[in-house]
């Protein structure tokens, strides 16, 4: 363990756990409701896939304040500060390497280390997700709880019809984004060491 650095404190690894597995239960009862089939076996019924969603929403708006707080009041907070001063060049040389440059065996072009915690890309992702995505899933999830507060009509549409159809487009990004987190994600030291890392809090030396 000499060369490894502790990388993730104890209360990043709970929340991403606790989170990881509420998005999970969100996004299965979320397609049920949106597929919904008293047929189909592998769709949750649609009261039960209702109640579900709504518990593990709450769950996930009390576990998301706790990461801000954590965030605001912890050093885990500087990760998610980003200089805009060539983001682009950097971006573009970590997507280049995520594309090619791992599969030709180059190095790292922004190894994590005990002084950088993400590389561009992941930081961009991670910035999108917590501080843009989460919060207008909140919001609209909360909102459709309550729809008495939700604008009967808005552009000639019905406000609900408009939150719920936002709502679900968010829950698609966050599929999307769990997706290319997991890929990604594979692509640390080995295949295995950011999986490692995020359940033991040690990350392995580049
Ligand atoms: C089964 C589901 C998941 C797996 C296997 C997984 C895996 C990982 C791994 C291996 C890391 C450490 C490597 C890295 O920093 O890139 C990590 C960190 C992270 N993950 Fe996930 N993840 C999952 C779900 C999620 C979800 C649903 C979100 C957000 C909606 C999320 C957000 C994050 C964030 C923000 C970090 C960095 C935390 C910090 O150090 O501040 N993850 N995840």
């Amino acid at each position: 363990m000499s060369n490894n650095f502790y990388h993730y404190p104890g209360w990043v690894r709970l929340w991403h756990l606790i989170n990881a597995i509420l998005c999970l239960f969100l996004i299965v009862t979320g397609f049920s409701m949106l597929y919904s089939d008293p047929e189909n076996a592998l769709v949750v019924k649609f009261q039960r896939a209702v109640a579900i969603h709504n518990v593990c929403g709450v769950l996930l708006t009390i576990s998301y304040t706790l990461f801000l707080f954590g965030n605001l009041f912890t050093p885990n907070g500087r990760n998610y500060l980003i200089s805009l001063k060539g983001l682009g060049t950097r971006l573009w040389k970590q997507g280049y390497f995520y594309a090619f440059g791992y599969f030709k065996g180059e190095k790292a072009p922004f190894p994590v280390g005990s002084d950088r915690k993400f590389n561009p890309l992941q930081q961009v992702s991670y910035i999108g997700v917590m501080y843009l995505v989460l919060p207008m899933l909140f919001i609209t999830g909360w909102a459709l709880m309550f729809p008495e507060f939700i604008l009967k009509k808005f552009l000639g549409l019905s406000g609900i019809f408009l939150t719920d159809q936002f709502h679900v487009v968010l829950g698609f990004l966050v599929v999307v984004f769990l997706f290319i987190h997991i890929y990604v994600s594979t692509m640390g030291k080995s295949m295995v060491s950011n999986f490692r890392s995020i359940v033991t809090g040690w990350q392995e030396s580049h």
